[in-house]
Order: C-alpha cells, then sequence, then structure tokens
C-alpha cells in the first residue's frame, strides 16, 4: 500500500519523462503540464456525481446526464499549483477556484504561507488541491489545514511527482484526503529534493532560479 493512486496512463507516462529531462524548455515544460492535467483531471474525476436534466436533440426529447451538486473548487498552491490549474479549468471551466501562497523555506523546508484566498460555502463542496510536487508534504499540508480552517470538508490532492516520505506523512496529517499522483520517486536527497524528480518545479515552469 501507497497511501496514493498513481495514474499510471501511457500517455502521462510519456509526458512526464518529457518534463524530467532537463533540456525541456520552460515553454515546452509549461505545455507538457497543462496537457498532463487534462489527464489527471479525468482520473481524479472520475467518480463525480451526475444527475440529469431534460434536452431536446435536434430529433428528440431525452434525459441527459449533467454533474450534480455544487460547484467544485480548485485550490492551486502557488506558485507552481498553477500550471495544473490552468488546464484543469479548461476541462471544468466553471469550478470556482481558491489560491493559497506558500513557499518552502530553504533552511527548514516548512512552509511559509502569504497569501491565502477561498470562496464561499467550501463545506458544501469538492475541493482538488492541485500542486506538481509532494516532497515532505510540509506545503500540502498546511495547505489542506487552511481549508480545513475555511470548512473544507471533501478534498482530494493532486500532483504529479511524490516522494514515499511526503505520502506517508501527508496521509498522517490527512488520512481523510485521498492523494492522487502520476509517479511516486525513490526518495528526498539532503535537500528535501524528490529524486530522480524533475528538480524546482516553479523555477522550471516559469524559467527563474
Ligand atoms: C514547491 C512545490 C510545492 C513544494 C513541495 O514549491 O511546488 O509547493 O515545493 O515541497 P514540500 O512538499 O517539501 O513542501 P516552492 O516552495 O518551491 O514554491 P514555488 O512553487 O513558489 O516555487
Ligand atoms: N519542490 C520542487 O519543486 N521540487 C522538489 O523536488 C521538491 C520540492
Amino acid at each position: 500500500m501507497s497511501g496514493a493512486t498513481v495514474i499510471d496512463h501511457p500517455l502521462v507516462q510519456h509526458k512526464l519523462t518529457r518534463m524530467r529531462m532537463k533540456e525541456t524548455s520552460t515553454q515546452e515544460f509549461r505545455r507538457l503540464l497543462r496537457e498532463i492535467s487534462h489527464l489527471l483531471c479525468y482520473e481524479v474525476t472520475r467518480d463525480l456525481k451526475t444527475t440529469t436534466t431534460t434536452i431536446e436533440t435536434p430529433i428528440m426529447e431525452m434525459e441527459a446526464p449533467i454533474l450534480a451538486g455544487k460547484k467544485l473548487v480548485f485550490a492551486s498552491i502557488l506558485r507552481a499549483g498553477n500550471g495544473l490549474l490552468e488546464g484543469m479549468l479548461e476541462l471544468i471551466p466553471s469550478a470556482r477556484v481558491a489560491h493559497i501562497g506558500l513557499y518552502r523555506d530553504p533552511k527548514t523546508l516548512t512552509a511559509v504561507e502569504y497569501y491565502f484566498k477561498a470562496p464561499s460555502e467550501m463545506g458544501e463542496r469538492l475541493v482538488i488541491v492541485v500542486d506538481p510536487m509532494l516532497a515532505t508534504a510540509n506545503s500540502a499540508i498546511a495547505a489542506v489545514e487552511r481549508l480545513k480552517e475555511r470548512g473544507a470538508r471533501n478534498m482530494r490532492f493532486v500532483c504529479l511527482l511524490a516522494a514515499p516520505e511526503g505520502i506517508k506523512a501527508f496521509n498522517e496529517a490527512h488520512p481523510d484526503v485521498p492523494v492522487y499522483t502520476a509517479a511516486i520517486d525513490q526518495q528526498l536527497n539532503d535537500k528535501g529534493y524528490i529524486i530522480p524528480g524533475l528538480g524546482d518545479a516553479g523555477d522550471r515552469m516559469y524559467g527563474t532560479k
């Protein structure tokens, strides 16, 4: 039991390999992340409840399925979460969005919050938290804590790459929040980076250092 659902679709794995490659450009990295986000979104929403509505096709009336319940929320952990968020919003344009600004202190690896904004009625919505990287899990744990403080009860966490240490820590802190990832890597290095990993996701997305 890894404590996470691995989305091992061949297209996800192929695109992830290209993202890991150090020669992949910033532009290409962003494009691949957006494409993967569609595939991850498809998997993480496959059990959403539907209801029906009466429509008329050009031929006849029918009862057709539509999503049930209140609009879901994508909660993006800044900065790198926005790479997943943008693609997921293309699939579910009606979703609400929460932003949680967190950076990792490079010495302590603890998460430092600098921004938080979330929609209303969080307790009645499915909240899908997105961040490409789950390393120590300090950022994800802090983000989910903040969302719970705002009333969120039904959450899922989606990332691209996870370290076994991060999955364990996250599962212990938030056993009620399932984790979805495209891959589980070997471990963390002494600087808290996932190995083999893909480097610093935010820097690779935005061309910073
Ligand atoms: C990265 C990444 C996660 C966090 C993961 O963000 O996007 O949010 O590190 O590490 P953790 O699991 O050990 O907390 P970073 O803090 O580098 O900020 P950025 O997205 O603004 O670059
Ligand atoms: N954050 C990143 O962007 N990459 C890692 O490997 C770990 C944390």
